[in-house]
């Protein structure tokens, strides 16, 4: 990973957003900071608007109001200029495209080619690094739908660190993953952030979040708390991110 790439990672600065799919309001002001140089998980019941808040994040959905900043850049900039690595959702990825995991791992670099737009050789090494890093380079051939769940989140993982982004967002990564994959995956993920990358990763695991962040957001349409995982975890602060408390539902 180049020093240079690594020193341009910067936050997420979020600020009065909302997001509506017709009449429904996927996202309601959301206030939200996320720093470089740790990890954060983004917690939140079904529908509570995870995906919805990563789309805006990378631009690929529009807000009705507010504003996103990745590096002080809008979402469109920060993607054209590679700080973005977005590891989706299963379930908004199409896998019958005839590409082999290489490819995929490549597709991180796209940014960053020559006019020939060509990979070069530190492009090829940069891929491989990268599979070795999620241990997938005896299936780098294959094509990418024909893998187990867990060995396509790592495929993708292994895009985003080809990539070398300064801000890496995933995406539920361990929806489906044995333990030894998340095991892998949150090794990784703490690599990165050690490195001064901002990482969000959005999980339904609360076992796991101790080991996985350092730092939580529990979303429901709204921030509802943002603050140390320990704090997070308490029943008052789960109440309100699982609906519980009516006050915060309505
Ligand atoms: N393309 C879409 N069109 C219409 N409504 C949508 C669309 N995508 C999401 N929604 C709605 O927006 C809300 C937030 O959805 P989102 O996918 O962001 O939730 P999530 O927190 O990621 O949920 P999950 O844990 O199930 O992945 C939900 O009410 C959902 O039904
Ligand atoms: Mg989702």
């Amino acid at each position: 990973m180049s020093a240079g790439r690594a020193a341009e990672a910067t936050g997420i600065e979020i600020t009065g957003l909302s997001v509506r799919y017709r009449d429904i309001v996927a996202l309601d002001d959301v206030a939200l900071s996320v720093a470089p140089g740790r990890v954060t998980a983004l917690i939140g019941m079904n529908g509570s608007g995870k995906s919805t808040l990563f789309k805006s994040i990378t631009g690929i959905v529009r807000p009705a109001s507010g504003t996103v900043a990745v590096g002080g850049q809008t979402p469109a900039a920060a993607r054209r200029r590679g700080l973005i690595g977005y590891v989706p959702q299963s379930e908004d990825v199409d896998w019958s495209f005839p590409v082999s995991v290489r490819d995929v791992v490549m597709m991180g670099r796209y940014g960053r080619l020559g006019p020939t737009r060509r990979p070069r050789a530190e492009d090829h090494l940069a891929v491989d690094a990268a599979l070795e890093r999620v241990e997938l380079v005896d299936l780098a051939d294959r094509q990418i739908g024909r893998l187990s769940g867990g060995q396509r989140k790592r495929a993708f993982v292994a895009r985003g660190i080809a990539q070398d982004a300064g801000v890496l967002l995933l995406d539920e990564p361990f929806a489906g993953v044995d333990k030894r994959s998340e095991a892998t995956i949150v090794r990784l993920l703490r690599e990165l952030a050690a490195d001064g990358r901002t990482v969000l990763v959005s999980t339904h695991d609360l076992h796991a979040l101790p080991s996985l962040a350092d730092e939580a957001v529990l979303l429901l349409r709204r921030v509802v708390f943002q603050g140390p995982v320990g704090e997070a975890l308490r029943p008052d602060n789960l109440a309100r991110a699982f609906g519980l408390d009516p006050g915060a539902a309505s």
